[in-house]
């Protein structure tokens, strides 16, 4: 089985529900893909190891960049474990609000896909990319079911990225809806 599809099954066996959808992932696989050589890429929350799953595969080959995820629930953190990473993946568990201070400037790639750098400390975020770096969120159209607070939130950060004077953003009818932002 390749590494998505394990990914996949990882989380239904393991009951976690919230992985990205194909198309999302098919996206970061794409973006991946473009990353410069001796280029890091950034994922926050792991979850089941989805993403990273996409991410890996969209990189084929290629081991010249870096592909940290950070994951701040441990239990969690343990079944993405689990799956078959090469070595360039650094799998983490801390909080992002904890790590991305750390990490000014430093990614080219980065899949905001956590409460933590998203909803709370976008701006850690979008100081963590790299001039000309990539920032990916999901989730960006309200779904049936969604408490009000939520999609008022999500609407946040929403508008938060596409009026960002350090970001060029565009939204796309794509997956659960998307914004993707270059830093300038
Ligand atoms: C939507 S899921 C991630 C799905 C995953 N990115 C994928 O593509 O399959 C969100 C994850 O973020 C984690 N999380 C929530 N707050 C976080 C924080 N402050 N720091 C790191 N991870 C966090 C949750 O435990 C959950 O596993």
């Amino acid at each position: 089985m390749n590494l998505v599809d394990a990914a996949y099954a990882r989380a239904e066996t393991s009951g976690f529900p919230l992985s990205c959808e194909r198309p999302v992932g098919r996206l970061l696989a794409t973006l991946a893909a473009g990353v410069r050589p001796g280029g890091n890429i950034l994922e926050l929350g792991t979850g089941a190891g989805v993403g990273v799953a996409w991410i890996v595969s969209g990189l084929g080959e290629r081991t010249d960049v870096t592909v940290t995820s950070i994951e701040l629930d441990a239990g969690t953190a343990a079944v993405a474990a689990t799956g078959a990473w090469p070595s360039f993946v650094d799998l983490r568990v801390t909080d992002a609000l904890t790590f991305l201070p750390t990490a000014v400037g430093a990614f080219d790639l980065i899949f905001a896909d956590a409460q933590g750098g998203k909803i709370e400390g976008l701006d850690l975020t979008i100081a963590a990319l790299r001039p000309r770096g990539v920032l990916v969120v999901d989730d960006m159209r309200p779904a049936d079911g969604w408490p009000e607070d939520f999609v008022a939130r999500q609407d946040g950060v929403r508008r938060t990225l596409l009026d960002h004077g350090d970001l060029v953003s565009v939204e796309l009818d794509h997956g659960s809806g998307m914004v993707l932002s270059t830093r300038r």
